[in-house]
């Protein structure tokens, strides 16, 4: 085994995900140690994973600050190293038909919402941050601030990139009728799942399969490809 790297993750649900990255570290399968798991929701199973497991968590509460935003958009106070025009230059989230309004609102709440994640995270000075089943998409803010010097963001997709972006991968790629599923890692960027790839798995969806079958075969393949692209991005750290 090698140097471990320090990760980071963030969830939004059951951790599962989460769950089977603890168990490769613990088996020595990977070089990696997690040191602190985040969620966007108060709650949610994962976290009691984590804490099963030793690891440090925390929560900032998505849901309130968008709903706060929303109540007082005047009252806000943005970070004080936040510019919205740059902000809005680098985003590939939210296309410019959406509106002014739209735009500056959502990114107004993700920067609140974003710079107390990054005081949370900052101070552990991790090697990667791993989104594992994080149910939030990331602007430059935050990413450029985690980014130093090369890409540290790993997500988990449950479909084929570039196919099938969004919140439901399986249950797109079930619905479109597609014969093969898969999950894929990626690195993040400013778009929406359309980060560099690192790796994919992919299933046979038979005929009488439902979707719960189709989310059951495509997350034991995560399980499997998660702790495998995990273990590259140490390796190739190992060597830099
Ligand atoms: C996983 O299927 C993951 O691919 C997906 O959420 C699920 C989380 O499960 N992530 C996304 O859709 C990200 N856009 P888990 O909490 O049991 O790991």
């Amino acid at each position: 085994m090698g140097k471990k790297i320090k990760a980071g993750a963030l969830i939004s649900g059951g951790g599962t995900n989460l769950q089977a990255i603890i168990d490769s570290c613990a088996q020595d399968k990977i070089d990696a140690k997690i040191v602190f798991t985040g969620s966007d929701t108060p709650g949610v199973k994962g976290l009691e994973r984590a804490e099963r497991a030793g690891i440090d968590t925390f929560v900032v509460d998505y849901r309130t600050i968008i709903q706060q935003v929303k109540n007082d958009p005047d009252g806000v106070v943005l970070p004080g190293d936040f510019d919205m025009e740059e902000i809005r230059a680098k985003q590939n989230l939210l296309p410019e038909s959406a509106g002014n309004e739209k735009i500056e609102r959502f990114l107004t709440s993700r920067a609140i919402a974003e710079r107390a994640l990054l005081d949370r995270i900052l101070p552990y000075d991790v090697d990667l941050l791993i989104l594992a089943g994080f149910m939030r998409t990331l602007t430059p803010y935050f990413i450029d601030r985690i980014n130093t010097g090369h890409r540290k963001i790993m997500n988990i997709h449950p479909a084929l990139l570039p196919a099938f972006p969004g919140t439901d991968g399986y249950g797109d790629t079930f619905r479109y009728g597609c014969k093969v599923g898969g999950c894929t890692v990626h690195f993040i960027d400013y778009g929406e799942d359309t980060g560099p790839i690192l790796g994919q798995k992919a299933f046979q969806i038979e005929e009488n399969d439902t979707l719960e079958i189709v989310k059951k075969k495509g997350l034991a393949l995560e399980w499997e490809l998660f702790p495998e692209c995990i273990q590259r991005f140490a390796e190739e750290r190992g060597q830099a």
